[in-house]
């Protein structure tokens, strides 16, 4: 309802609409999900380091959406405001047209409200009074509202047809200078130097005002690139108008998921490459015993347990629930910029992925000469090695297990890759691999500096649970599936077997732990009686056995009578990961 009430205003405002899918879902608790960083007191920014907006963080400042609309840091200067809006903007998916378009036509519209000081605005909905019965906060100012309205404390109209889509927004960013002044509520913003007072005042209509701007709007006059793309969209108003509409559409629909999760009569044609669109399966699925042939197929040709599950891992644990982009269907794993991402292992992926391709000639080419319109893909097979691989090292282990696998992913090519948005969400942290590209950062008395915080966070991108969580690391472990297969938490004398050795030797007194760098990332296990040094660790292994919550599960695991349980749950919080994308057999049923 939202969403579609704000697309109906901008249709009754002019904008010629894309179309609208319907299909997004209501939560009825509070989600919290989402990590802003960290949010301690409003408007203050904890997130910013060396004029850089900190990883993987959006908004800058604690309370506001995007960036502070006063200027960094409520500094009112543009041109480090377009430094800001760009980093947001990119990590929101949106390139420097994309913004321009959004704010230029968003801000054809309305209004901001700061009619008087501040101090007469009452507390926040659910610390005021309970017969307010939460409905916003209380201004006790004049009437508290019309005129006397407060929301941000700008008091800003940016254009002479607040109703209507149109371009005076730009013309008059263009045309005027601008000069620095003061809200009423006392906030910087700025107004039009020597212009006439061309915009009606919204509630007295013999007045007129001067146009006024906030300093993120002056961002797209100062700041060259968007300044070009300004003044393309004043020369072009139909471009402009495409560029907005498109960009609306995407803004509001960019975390939806792919377009199969799209629902209703509106859902436009047209296939975004935001939407991670995958090219029509046009082949039939294997069959169970193509699966058992191709599993035999993989594990001879040479790669090691550890490539093939650290690859399979890396592919599907590209997911992230929080847009539902990326995953394992599509095998973008393959193509850039996910290639060359560090913890891809660039170098090593790519020989993996020319065996893959050996792999699926061979199959393929021996389909076709049978006349069979069966067929394998890169990313079926990437998933299908991993699972041969732990069904390998559950053998190695004494245990014969099956691991789940659904074929039917597809390949997408390099132009269904949106490049700049998996450039900026390159990760520098992923706990599940004992990956973290900043050690030197790190400060025990600052949770958002250690890895295992994003090692909470990328769980909870990955919808893992937290038994979940313990028994993927201890796993994945084992099986040698760490960064540049390092011995990095590798607590077992028997890698690439699925055995609880993580579990058991992590939480055994016998060693002692000792950091072994100056940062306190990595950690060496010591055999308390020889002083022999057996084991390395990272803080997100130590972490395991140090948390409560979190040692509890792995003492489960730990046990003598749990192997066949932890390989059991392993196999299903790994089968859970590899299907995450997977809406084509999700939306069908
Ligand atoms: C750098 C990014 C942006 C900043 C800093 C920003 C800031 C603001 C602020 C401070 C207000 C005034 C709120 C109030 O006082 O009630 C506002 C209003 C508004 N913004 Fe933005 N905005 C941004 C981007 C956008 C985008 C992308 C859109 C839509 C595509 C948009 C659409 C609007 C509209 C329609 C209003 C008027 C609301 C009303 O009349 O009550 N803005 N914005």
């Amino acid at each position: 309802m939202i969403i579609l009430a704000g697309t109906v205003a901008l249709e009754d405002m002019g904008v010629k609409i894309l179309g609208f899918s319907l299909g997004r879902e209501d939560v009825f608790e509070p989600d919290e999900g989402p990590d802003w960083g960290p949010e301690e007191e409003m408007l203050t920014s904890r997130r910013v380091e060396a004029g850089e907006l900190e990883r993987p963080y959006a908004a800058t400042e604690m309370g506001l959406i995007y960036v502070n609309p006063e200027g960094p840091g409520g500094n009112p200067d543009p041109l480090g405001s377009a430094q800001e809006i760009r980093v947001a903007f990119a990590r929101m998916g949106m390139n420097d047209e994309e913004t321009v378009a959004l704010i230029a036509g968003g801000h054809s519209f309305g209004k901001c409200h700061g009619a008087g000081p501040p101090d007469y605005l009452g507390p926040d909905p659910s610390s005021s009074p309970i017969e307010q019965q939460g409905l916003g906060w209380r201004y006790n100012y004049g009437s508290g509202k019309g005129p006397d309205t407060y929301t941000s404390g700008f008091e800003v109209v940016w254009s002479p047809t607040p109703t209507k889509f149109g371009i005076h927004y730009l013309r008059l960013l263009l045309e005027y200078e601008w000069e620095l002044t003061k809200s009423p509520a006392g906030k910087y913003q700025w107004v039009a130097k020597d212009a006439p007072e061309i915009v009606p005042d919204p509630f007295d209509p013999n007045k007129r005002r001067k146009p006024t701007m906030l300093t993120t709007d002056l961002a797209l006059k100062y700041d060259p690139v968007y300044s070009k793309i300004a003044r393309k969209f004043l020369e072009n108003p139909e471009e402009f108008e495409r560029a907005f509409a498109r960009a609306w559409f995407k803004l509001t629909h960019r975390d939806m998921g792919p377009k199969v999760c799209y629902v209703g009569p509106y859902v436009p044609k047209e296939t975004f490459v935001w939407q991670d669109p995958l090219p029509d399966r046009d082949f039939d699925l294997i069959e169970e015993e193509d699966v058992e042939h191709l599993k035999k197929v993989v594990l001879r040709k040479g790669l090691s347990i550890r490539q093939l599950v650290y690859t399979a891992w890396s592919s599907a644990s590209t997911y992230r629930d929080s847009d539902r982009r990326g995953g394992a269907n599509g095998a973008r794993i393959r193509l850039y910029p996910m290639n060359q991402w560090e913890v891809n292992h660039p170098e090593d992926l790519k020989r993996i992925i020319s065996v893959y391709e050996g792999v699926q000639r061979e199959f393929n080419d021996e389909q076709e000469r049978r006349g069979s319109k069966k067929r394998i893909s890169i990313a079926d097979l990437i998933v299908l090695g991993g699972c041969a691989a732990i069904e390998e090292a559950a053998r190695r282990a004494g245990l014969d297990v099956k691991v789940p696998f659904t074929p039917g992913r597809v390949d997408a090519n390099q132009d269904q890759v949106e490049v700049e948005f998996y450039k900026a969400i390159e990760p520098f942290a992923d706990g599940f691999r004992n990956y973290f590209k900043y050690p030197e950062r790190i400060r025990e008395d600052d949770v958002y500096t250690t890895p295992e915080y994003f090692l909470v966070d990328k769980a909870q991108l990955l919808t893992v649970t937290v038994p979940e969580m313990v028994v993927l690391i201890g796993g994945l472990r084992v099986l040698g599936a760490t960064y540049r297969y390092e011995d990095l938490g590798v607590l077992t004398e028997n890698p690439e077997a699925l055995t609880n050795d993580f579990f058991v030797n992590l939480l055994d007194m016998k060693y002692e732990w000792r950091p072994a760098d100056s940062y306190r990332y990595v950690f060496n296990g010591f055999d308390r009686r020889s002083g022999e040094l057996k084991w390395r660790a990272s803080r997100v292994d130590l972490i395991i056995g140090h948390h409560d919550e979190l040692r509890a599960v792995a003492e489960v695991y730990a046990c003598d009578d749990a192997k066949e349980k932890f390989v059991k749950d392993f196999i299903a919080a790994w089968n859970k990961v590899m299907n995450l994308d997977r809406f084509d057999i999700r939306m069908k049923r």
